[in-house]
């Protein structure tokens, strides 16, 4: 009898050394100390045997049951152990992913602030084609063909008369072709130029800004941009109205905040002038109004642009602009 239970104990020990996985294992502790296992069949059984021998082999039959226990749970343990740390394994000690929400691109952001300074100054917001006429994106702005303020645009030409925009003015006279005044609105949309450095992307973004109707004066001009401009940086901020040239406005002027940086000192980022050039402007030049039919002796307008990079980069202290358009999210987070 004795022997039966030492065969038993030496199989058991001997496959729970040679087990590799906690599956293994288990399957073992079934088979030897489960319900039905080797060494419970053994115990139940021992009353079957002749009296003399009943208690020494329930006493060797009770020993072998605990030693397999433990080498059982010893083994356990020991697997667990080594796939804590094998590498395909998944470790419950790690924090968990966290899934990071997206947010709006800052040009995204800054469009919508100028969207919604417009709309509660009662602008409407209207987009258009970013495939252009020559007719629309220079003629009918008052660039004649040859004019020399048409190289004041690097353009992406598609056909001699197919250009992709240079600006969001073209939109000032698709507008008016199709509206009467008063006309109240701002156009926002990417523009191309064949340009690339620190300061300029072939494409970036524009708000293009028309306001047309009876009486309308340079003052107007000046009291949205004031809004807008100290809107967009801050109450206090300083700016002024320089004399400018486009072909479309006249009299043109570009509006300057103080630098930023310097406060009107003189630093490398204003190139010493004090001041930061922030959009263009001007009252709609008598021409451009005659190309749409507008009656010039009844109605008057302003109409101006600016680039949402370059007001992206002032308000936010950025230096390279292609940094909005590289996605990393280092960078577009901090917005
Ligand atoms: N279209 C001009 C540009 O791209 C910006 C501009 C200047 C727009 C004066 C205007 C304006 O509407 O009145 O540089």
């Amino acid at each position: 009898m004795e022997n039966i239970i030492e065969q038993i104990r030496a199989d058991a020990l001997a496959e729970i050394e040679n087990a590799s996985s906690a599956e293994e294992i288990k399957a073992l502790s079934v088979k030897y100390v489960g319900r039905k296992g080797l060494i419970t069949l053994f115990l139940r059984n021992i009353s079957s045997l002749p009296k003399e021998q009943r208690p020494s082999a329930g006493q060797e039959a009770n020993v072998t049951k605990q030693l397999v226990e433990e080498r059982i749970e010893e083994a356990l343990q020991r697997i667990e152990g080594l796939s804590l740390n094998s590498s395909d394994s998944i470790d419950v000690s790690l924090p968990g992913r966290v899934a990071i929400p997206g947010i709006l691109h800052p040009i995204s952001q800054i469009n919508q602030q100028i969207s919604n300074i417009f709309k509660r100054l009662g602008f409407d917001i209207a987009e258009g084609p970013e495939i252009e006429t020559d007719y629309y994106n220079f003629e009918a702005l008052n660039f004649p063909k040859n004019h020399p303020a048409r190289d004041m645009q690097d353009t992406f030409f598609v056909s001699d008369d197919i250009v992709l925009r240079t600006h969001t003015s073209p939109l000032q006279i698709r507008i008016m072709e199709k509206t009467h005044p008063p006309i109240r609105v701002i156009m926002p949309g990417k523009v191309y130029r064949c340009d690339s450095d620190l300061t300029h992307t072939p494409m970036f973004h524009q708000v293009e800004g028309l306001v047309v109707d009876k009486n309308i004066g340079f003052s107007d001009l000046k009291g949205v941009l004031t809004t807008l401009v100290h809107q967009i940086f801050d109450e206090e901020i300083s700016l002024r109205f320089r004399p400018s040239f486009f072909p479309f406005t006249e009299p043109s002027a570009e509006v300057d905040i103080l630098c930023v940086i310097c406060r009107g000192k003189g630093c490398r980022v204003c190139s010493q002038t004090g001041w930061l050039e922030v959009l263009g402007s001007g009252m709609v030049h008598p021409a451009v109004f005659e190309n749409v039919h507008y009656d010039t002796s009844q109605y008057s307008g302003f109409a101006f642009g600016m680039g949402v990079e370059r007001i992206a980069m002032l308000k936010y202290g950025i230096d390279d602009l292609r940094k909005f358009f590289e996605n990393d999210f280092r960078f577009l987070r901090q917005f």
